[in-house]
């Protein structure tokens, strides 16, 4: 392969849990991968850039925070600039927030939904724009979530953000498929990263039970009987990223172990 028959991706989030888990994926499928993640980690996402090109893989590290439109068009343009064009955007990056509805301030609602909703749309946006104008289609692929499908308490403000992301995943592919883009996202259930660890911390804090329970009872609801892992994820993200899911579009598919409400 030369290297401008090369696919290149975006993945936001990428220096840690799903993200770099999906990061590590594509480039193993054979992509470039422009590792973005906030300023504050940039010595993880540089580490995860960097075990990518130890591995013989393309890799750089770039800094982005999603809820900032301009920063996201800084990223598509960094990468262009550092590989040439853009064929996949896997807008990973999120925060969960975990309260009773009642409890909820809109400062807190605001924080999630600029982060998971608005930080979705601008990465669809950029990554469309870019496609569109290299006339090449592409796959943008966006985080939503179990939570996205159900509601959980105490995840009000994060579902809110997720159903949204299924929303707008919806559009995007309806609008944008004349242009060869297609948009889905992925659905993960329980997964095992420093998300869940501050889920469990809140949600116990909250019953007054020991630290871990949240997750147990969580985990004792999954069918395949395991926490998933960020590999599950990323081999799923690597179907959409592929050709291989050419014909699908608009879809927010559940990977959750077959969790069982
Ligand atoms: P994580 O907390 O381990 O990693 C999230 C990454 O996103 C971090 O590296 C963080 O720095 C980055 N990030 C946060 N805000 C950002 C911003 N404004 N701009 C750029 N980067 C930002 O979370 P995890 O578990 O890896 O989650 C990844 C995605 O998967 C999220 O969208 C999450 O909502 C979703 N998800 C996670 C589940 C889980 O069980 N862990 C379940 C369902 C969905």
């Amino acid at each position: 392969m030369t290297s401008s028959d090369q696919r290149i991706a975006i993945v936001t989030g990428a220096a840690r849990g799903i993200g770099r888990g999906i990061a590590e994926r594509l480039a193993r499928d054979g992509l470039a991968v422009a590792v973005a993640d906030l300023d504050s980690m940039r010595e993880e996402a540089e580490s995860v850039a960097q075990g990518i090109e130890q591995a013989g893989g393309r890799s750089t590290a770039l800094t982005v925070d999603v809820s900032d439109p301009e920063q996201v068009n800084a990223l598509v343009r960094g990468t262009v600039e550092r590989f040439g064009k853009l064929d996949v955007f896997v807008a990973n990056a999120g925060i969960a927030r975990v309260n009773p509805l009642l409890d909820m301030t809109l400062d807190e609602l605001d924080t999630l939904v600029r982060v998971n909703l608005y930080g979705v749309f601008n990465s669809y946006q950029a990554a469309a724009r870019q496609m569109i104008e290299q006339g090449t289609g592409g796959k943008i692929i966006g985080a939503a979530s179990i939570a996205a499908h159900k509601g959980f308490e105490m995840l009000g403000g994060y579902s809110v953000t997720k159903w949204g992301v299924r929303g707008l995943t919806q559009v995007a592919a309806q609008e944008w498929a004349k242009h060869g883009i297609t948009v889905n996202a992925y659905c993960p259930g329980i997964v095992g990263t420093a998300m869940w660890e501050l889920i469990d911390e809140k949600m116990t804090e909250q019953s007054g039970e020991e630290r871990g329970t949240a997750l147990k009872r969580f985990s004792e609801s999954i069918a395949l009987g395991r926490v998933e892992e960020p590999r599950d994820v990323a081999s799923f993200v690597s179907y959409l990223a592929s050709r291989d899911s050419d014909y699908m579009t608009g879809q927010s598919v559940m990977i959750d172990g077959g969790i069982i409400y």
